[in-house]
């Protein structure tokens, strides 16, 4: 089957799935099974899909492949796809480009050991912001992250000796990059955030599925990580509105993590359902407050928590209003007088999308 063959089918079933939400839900035998045995099918089939994908990279990496491996579910599931393919002929590379969550690096690498794969960390925050300095307009982030990634696996694919890069692009990904007669939404980082010219070949396992097809192959190979939320891979620079300054992403930072605590606190105590995404956003928007006596002028956080199936359309989490002043409560005693505003995003998808660039 072709890339064209392959995109028409997931375009086809993303379609179908706007109209039908619940897959699984449906009459089995009212589907076509034209594209192989994990597409199409009414229940997707995780095992046929991992020996199928194992089977493909075995024939797509003659060589030594470097994974770019972000510690989140798509990436992990393809470590772990690409080292039972070729086994210590792939590296898995985490790249810390200074734009991770809070304790991100720490958490990655006791997975990744878990996972016994061919493991290292880079750190190129350095590199990745200063890059990034003055840029206030979201695609040219964007672009400007997707090419340094490039930058840093091409250096580690060489002394390793790789001439492929393996990526956990999913379906949405692509679709929401646009190309062809598809508007961009957003240029991913892995697909429109691509330079043009690559010296590495692109080795995509995951690029057909969508991400709760992504976690049934995670549940099946038992990893740790198979519910964690999704996280950008341009990170907190899509998260931060506007120039990006070390004060901003640490703000960023440290919210989202407020966000996380609370929201997981809240859900593990049957105040609410775990969102499928939840974070803070740092508004390029000041504002004047008060605190104590004295005037303040500070920025704005947002916090956007959504529910969704694949990420293609999502919906406003209904938090508990307490919840939501606890979060609001940490936020600005943690903060001082840089934010003296906390906001709730109350947008579906569309119109919005989930992150805020
Ligand atoms: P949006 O904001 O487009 O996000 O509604 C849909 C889902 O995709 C994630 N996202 C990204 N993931 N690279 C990624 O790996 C990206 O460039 C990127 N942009 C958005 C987002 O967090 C959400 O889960």
């Amino acid at each position: 089957m072709g890339l064209l063959d392959l995109e028409a089918a997931a375009r086809e079933r993303w379609l179908r799935r706007r109209a039908d939400p619940d897959p699984q839900e449906s009459d089995a035998s009212s589907r076509s099974n034209k594209y192989g045995p994990h597409l199409l099918t009414t229940v997707f089939d995780p095992a046929a899909f991992v020996e199928e994908a194992v089977k493909k990279l075995e024939q797509e990496l003659p060589g030594k492949a470097v994974v770019a491996c972000s510690g989140g579910v798509d990436s992990s599931v393809c470590a772990v796809l690409a080292a039972k393919a070729v086994g210590d002929r792939a590296l898995s590379v985490f790249v810390d480009h200074g734009l991770i969550r809070k304790g991100e690096r720490a958490l990655v690498e006791r997975m990744m050991s878990s996972f016994h794969a061919n493991f290292k960390v880079v750190d190129a925050s350095d590199e990745f912001l200063a890059a990034l300095e003055g840029v206030i307009e979201p695609e040219q982030k964007r672009k400007i992250i997707g090419g340094k990634f490039i930058d840093v696996f091409e250096r580690e694919a060489k002394p390793f000796g790789a001439t492929h890069l393996v990526q956990g692009t999913i379906a949405p990904d692509w679709i929401e990059s646009g190309g062809g007669l598809r508007d961009t939404i957003k240029s991913h980082h892995n697909v429109g955030g691509l330079p043009e010219r690559m010296s590495l070949k692109l080795a995509e396992p995951l690029r057909d599925l969508y991400k709760d097809e992504v976690r049934k192959v995670a549940r099946f190979l038992k990893l740790e990580n198979a519910e964690r939320q999704p996280f950008p891979g341009p990170g907190l620079a899509v998260r931060c509105l506007g120039e990006l300054t070390e004060e901003k992403i640490e703000i960023v930072r440290e919210s989202c993590a407020i966000v996380e605590e609370e929201i997981e606190a809240a859900a593990a105590a049957g105040k609410c359902e775990l969102p499928w995404q939840y974070f803070a956003a740092l508004l390029n928007v000041r504002s004047v407050g008060v605190q104590g006596d004295t005037r303040s002028y500070g920025w704005t956080v947002v916090v956007r928590s959504v529910g969704a199936l694949d990420g293609m359309t999502a919906h406003w989490s209904k938090i508990p209003p307490e919840v939501l002043e606890r979060i609001s409560t940490r936020i600005t005693n943690t903060m001082g007088k840089r934010v003296n505003r906390v906001v709730y995003d109350v947008t579906n998808k569309p119109p919005g999308t989930i992150e805020w660039e």
